[in-house]
């Protein structure tokens, strides 16, 4: 089995993800807001490439049905209905609602998988419940991708300290000699012994986590990096993401 994990989406090609179970990683914000809206009730959530995209697909729904949803350099997109904090969405806001999500760097990730036999979308919000499905992946012999978003196709430390988290976790799963690992996956944990459990520390530390608190949302910070608070399995396929039951019946 071969448990891989990939820093941003730049090198990859399609046989990165096909046949696998594929996780995507974006702990600041956007796999943290998904998580959050699908929470609080969200029917599904569209990922989308574009600001111009959201809008052309709200075209199709009734706007009552319809949230649109994302961010540009952090902020809002000038006339939508959400940004990208996991704070806004609440129940109130987003329960029964199709929400059309464009971000910088997470939502890209996610229209980068091909062919995935599964993919999910986690962060620390949602840990356990996402480690448990990789991890079912690998008892059943399968292989896992595990794709860290980035920050503008560059390396971002809180994604790749989460992967790590997962990694160690998941070691325990397989027997060592069966399980393979990347150079990713090993440079991954390594960087998630130097955190250990101070995940705010982690989150304060990485550039993206600065320029979040410089951008006035420091607590976002706090809130994703805070494991399980959101406990759901968003499972994307046929380019939609929706909650999906953890033992999947
Ligand atoms: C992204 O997808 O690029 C991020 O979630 C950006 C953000 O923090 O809003």
């Amino acid at each position: 089995m071969r448990l891989d994990v990939h820093f941003g989406i730049g090198a990859m090609t399609a046989a990165d993800t096909a046949g696998r179970t594929v996780a995507v990683i974006d702990v600041l914000r956007a796999s943290s807001s998904i998580a959050a809206a699908l929470h609080e009730g969200a029917r599904t959530i569209i990922p989308l490439d574009g600001a111009d995209e959201v809008i052309t697909r709200a075209k199709s729904y009734d706007r009552r049905e319809v949230l649109l949803a994302g961010e540009r350099r952090m902020l809002p997109v000038t006339g939508f209905d959400l940004g990208n904090s996991p704070h806004e969405y609440t129940r109130e806001l987003v329960e029964g609602k199709i929400v059309l999500l464009t971000t910088t760097n997470g939502t890209t990730a996610l229209m980068a998988v091909h062919n995935a036999r599964e993919t999910i979308v986690m962060s620390y919000v949602n840990f356990s419940v996402g480690a448990e499905v990789l991890a079912a992946a690998l008892r059943d012999g399968g292989d896992v991708t595990i794709i860290c978003a980035g920050r503008e196709r560059q390396f971002s430390l809180e994604d790749a300290a989460c992967a790590g988290r997962v990694v160690r976790q998941l070691r325990g799963t397989a027997h060592d000699h069966e399980l393979v690992l990347n150079d990713a996956a090993l440079a991954a944990e390594q960087i998630e012994r130097g955190y250990g459990d101070d995940i705010q520390r982690l989150c304060s530390d990485s550039a993206h986590g600065r320029a979040i608190a410089g951008a006035g949302f420091s607590g976002d910070l706090e809130l994703c990096a805070t494991r399980d608070t959101f406990p759901v399995l968003p499972a994307y396929r046929e380019h939609r993401i929706t909650r999906q039951s953890p033992d999947r019946e």
